[in-house]
């Protein structure tokens, strides 16, 4: 189904205790999340990324972030993100469109 963004501002609030977005975002316990469609992984500049993000070779689209979100740990072994996944998948839709309306700064 669609995402709708102001559903996946809610749905963000189980992020939102590692992650920042938005004009003011900055990294904390996970890197911010501006601009995520088209960057390449562990790409923030600043954050300490484990190696195995940073080594993933990903970039972030929506296919390569919905398996992500999904299971972290599948799509990433030995990601430091402790997040056990998201589901079902109108939520990542959601978080999807939510996440969309924040450029790179
Ligand atoms: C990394 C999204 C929940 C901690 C990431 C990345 C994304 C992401 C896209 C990779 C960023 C990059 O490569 O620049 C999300 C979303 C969440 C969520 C959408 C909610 C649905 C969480 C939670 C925590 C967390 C709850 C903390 C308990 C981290 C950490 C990293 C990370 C530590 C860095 C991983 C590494 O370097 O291995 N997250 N995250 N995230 N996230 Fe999350």
């Amino acid at each position: 189904a669609a995402g709708d963004p102001a559903a996946g501002e809610k749905i963000f609030l189980k992020c939102r205790a590692c992650h920042q977005v938005g004009e003011t975002a900055k990294n904390a316990v996970g890197p911010k999340l501006n601009g995520l469609f088209g960057r390449t992984a562990g790409s923030i500049e600043g954050y300490s990324y484990s190696a195995a993000n940073k080594n993933s070779g990903i970039t972030w689209d929506e296919a390569t972030f919905r398996d992500y979100i999904r299971a972290p740990q599948a799509k990433i072994p030995g990601t430091k993100m402790v997040f056990p996944g998201l589901k079902p998948d109108q939520e990542i839709d959601d978080v999807v469109a939510f996440l969309k309306q924040f450029d790179a700064d």
